[in-house]
């Protein structure tokens, strides 16, 4: 079978989510098992092209990496009638201004989330790429968690009955930088940056509700920034004028609830930093990044009220483990190998611009809610 090459503009890759998850995880990956693979077998191989700022930190990456090809000039990078792609994964606030540049370039573009900051910045890119005739994708990498695909096939299963609610508990301790380095860019606790847990965890909220559960109708939340000064990665002090915990109440069509504690503030008690539990008429699941724990209906233990007693069960025995019965490969990577697809083949990406706005627009209606004290209804894009 025949085998091609396509430049693939990467921008942002000397972040943590670029270098780490985009680049080495997921496009080098894909060329080490020898492509990606069309319907036709015709296996495609991804020529990166760096971009970045820092032309010394771009040339230790690529030399780190055997990649031939870096640049500080994005628009160079574009010109490359080979360079289908144009792929960010730069600062939210850094975003929609070079994704505009790649646009009107004509390139596909796949992008980090979430894709903007305002809800009217996320519509306006959706429209432009409509407008160039450009394919367009968001990563929705959390869909393709072990313990969100063994959720899917709870739901696909029929094993919920009606769902009735969904509980969602994320986050962990990020360090304030004064006694210990904080393990996240300070970019992330300043407003006038990008920063905020709501502009940061709504995004993947949402789609995972709308993936899973259905269509947000309305959202209460409220944002706090519990920590309100924090040390940066140079050991100078700043204020910390964003977000850093948020606890959310969506309503979803259907009527099922669910409430999602998102936090930085958080020492974790859980088995993964990220839990969700699902509980519906037949059946009960706590799905994590890997794992998944269900109890049927019919092994339901009925606890009594009774403070006066100890508690004689130990209730978190009684749940069973779901078994993976598959390989799960990195979930950055599988929507990769889906937008190569979608770009070369037209094969289906529901995970378009459009779908990043939604959760842009979460986003904002939660901060607005947060602001005003009020539960907001979402309206359609
Ligand atoms: N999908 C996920 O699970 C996930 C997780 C974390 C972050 N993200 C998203 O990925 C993006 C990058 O986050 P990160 O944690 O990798 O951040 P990071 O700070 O580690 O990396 C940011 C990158 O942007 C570049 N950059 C461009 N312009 C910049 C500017 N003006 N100031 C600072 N850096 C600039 C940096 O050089 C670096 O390469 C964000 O949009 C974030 O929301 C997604």
């Amino acid at each position: 079978m025949s085998v091609r090459t396509i430049g693939v503009v990467m921008n942002g890759v000397t972040g943590r989510m670029g270098h780490r998850q985009h680049l080495v995880r997921s496009v080098l990956a894909i060329n080490e098992q020898g492509g990606v693979t069309l319907s036709d077998g015709e296996r495609v191989l991804l020529r990166p092209v760096l971009v970045g700022r820092d032309p010394a930190r771009l040339a230790r990456l690529a030399a780190r990496h055997g990649v031939a090809e870096h640049t500080t000039e994005l628009d160079a990078a574009l010109t490359g009638d080979d360079n289908l792609i144009y792929f960010d994964a730069q600062v939210t606030s850094a975003r929609v201004k070079s994704v505009l540049r790649a646009i009107d370039a004509g390139k596909h573009v796949y992008t980090e989330k979430p894709t903007a900051e305002s809800v009217d910045e996320a519509v306006a890119l959706a429209e432009a790429a409509a407008a160039r005739g450009v394919k367009n994708g968001v990563v929705q990498d959390k869909l393709f968690l072990p313990g969100l695909l063994k959720l899917r096939r709870l739901i696909d299963g029929g094993f919920f009955g009606r769902i009735l609610s969904v509980r969602g508990e994320f986050g962990y301790w990020v360090f304030e930088g004064d006694w210990q380095e904080a393990q996240r860019p300070s970019w992330n606790y300043r407003a006038a940056d990008g920063g905020g847990i709501v502009l940061d965890m709504f995004p993947h909220w949402h789609y995972v509700m709308e993936n899973l559960f259905g269509r947000v109708e309305a959202v209460y939340a409220k944002a706090a920034t519990h920590i309100p000064a924090r040390v940066d990665e140079h050991g100078a002090a700043y204020e910390a004028t964003a977000d850093d915990a948020a606890y959310g109440i969506f309503e979803l069509e259907g009527g099922v609830i669910a409430q999602i504690n998102s936090s930085w503030t958080v020492r974790v008690n859980r088995d993964e930093l990220v839990e969700f539990q699902v509980d519906g008429t037949h059946g009960s699941a706590v799905a994590g990044l890997r794992d998944c724990r269900i109890q049927h209906r019919a092994g339901t233990p009925k606890p009594v009220w009774n403070p006066d007693l100890p508690v004689a069960t130990r209730f978190r025995e009684q749940w069973q483990e779901v078994p993976d019965n598959t390989e799960f490969d990195n979930g950055f990577k599988i929507q990769w190998e889906l937008f190569v697809r979608h770009v070369l083949e037209d094969a289906p990406f529901p995970y378009d611009f459009a779908a990043g706005a939604r959760g842009v627009q979460l986003a904002e209606l939660g901060l607005r809610s947060s602001a005003e004290g009020r539960r907001i209804e979402v309206p359609a894009l």
